[in-house]
């Protein structure tokens, strides 16, 4: 028999691709999510791509008795993987509240579920939002976290505590915080990608919408800083590599490989580039020009960060294995797809 796995808010960014993933792989996956900042049409290019339409139940997991209601239906998950959560940098500075009550709730009531249910397993969607500006870099694990720059940023690091707390208060439940650094791309058949609300706060859909002509120009937040082109210095990783991420957390906490019931990995590529680079890259792997400005520096950005992978690519047996190009070409094919 299959083993089941939760996913909540399965039909998002990294949920989706989280979800071909683990049905590639075959677990039998079911989606809680409450379609806040999704589509269910999201389900369709799943099916498309890995042959199987998960379960799926609208449901808000902040809600405690729609939690409650939620795992009463659904019998015999056996590890859940929660990325449900509010995720708008600059709108959680607008509403506090919204993102603590929605973050936090969210994480508890599932917590609450897991030792009711008898569910031993979890893996949780961190950041690297919870390093802040580090002051050295490679970021390994043993990094120390930093105060919060916006309350998103903050329900990352409370929310880890939470977990934190409650391995060690219940020795039958086994957890794992992946910290994402920047993922980008999209799936390679073009069929699911990431669906920004709006005008996008992100780098890459900002630039996919600029060259498909639904922006004028890019702005380059900065080329002042202290980096070798003046640009800011992220890790962007491929969104299918981190999905594999996910796969390989949830064998090892099926498979008790754990070394203690609480454990948290950096998932990048290990490669720090700057936004100048990353335009570059995009031309060169697409053909496309990327009309772009630079401008002033964006408020609250760090200069540069990106990760040291050897602990994840040890433990873990994890590595990011698609390269900047191809990453920013699945990009690009997924934006033509999108304005088809
Ligand atoms: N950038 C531009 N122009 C844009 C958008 C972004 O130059 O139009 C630059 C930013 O200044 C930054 C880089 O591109 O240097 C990446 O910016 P993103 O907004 O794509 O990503 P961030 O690194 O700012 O955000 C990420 C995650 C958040 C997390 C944050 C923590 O997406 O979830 O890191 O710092 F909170």
């Amino acid at each position: 028999m299959k083993n089941k796995v939760l996913v909540t808010g399965g039909t998002g960014f990294i949920g989706s691709h989280t979800v071909v993933e683990l049905q590639n792989s075959g677990y039998e996956v079911v989606i809680a999510d409450n379609l806040s900042n999704s589509k269910i049409e999201v389900l369709d290019g799943i099916e498309a791509i890995s042959g199987v339409r998960p379960l799926f139940e609208k449901v808000d997991l902040s809600k405690e008795n729609e939690c409650g209601d939620f795992f009463k239906k659904h019998a015999g998950i056996k590890a859940i993987i929660h990325f449900a959560a509010s995720k708008a940098v600059g709108e959680s500075v607008e509403k506090p509240l919204l993102y603590y009550r929605n973050n936090l709730n969210s994480l508890m009531n599932i917590l609450e579920a897991m030792k009711e249910f008898s569910i031993p397993n979890l893996v949780f969607s961190s950041s690297c939002t919870v390093y802040g500006q580090p002051d050295k870099l490679p970021v390994t694990e043993a990094t120390p976290r930093k105060e919060a720059e916006s309350p998103y940023g903050n329900t990352k690091t409370i929310c880890e505590d939470i977990i934190r707390d409650t391995a060690k208060a219940n020795a039958q439940l086994k957890m794992i915080a992946l910290r994402y650094f920047n993922p980008i791309g999209a799936h390679p058949s073009a069929k699911i990608g990431e669906l920004p609300l709006g005008v996008p706060n992100n780098l890459i859909p900002f630039l996919t919408q600029t060259v498909a002509g639904m922006r004028p120009e890019l702005s380059v937040f900065g080329n002042d800083y202290n980096t070798a082109d003046g640009s800011c210095i992220r890790d962007y990783i491929n969104v299918v590599d981190l999905a594999k991420a996910h796969v390989v957390s949830i064998g090892r906490l099926l498979e008790d490989k754990q070394k203690s019931n609480y454990e948290f990995f950096n998932v990048g590529t290990g490669k720090g580039v700057s936004v100048l680079e990353i335009i570059e890259s995009f031309e060169r792997a697409t053909g496309e020009k990327v009309p772009h400005k630079i401008v002033g520096r964006r408020a609250g950005d760090i200069e540069q960060i990106y990760a040291d992978t050897s602990f994840s690519n040890r433990e873990l047996g994890w590595k990011s294995g698609k390269t900047l190009d191809e990453t920013l070409l699945s990009a690009w094919n997924w934006q033509l797809a999108l304005n088809k």
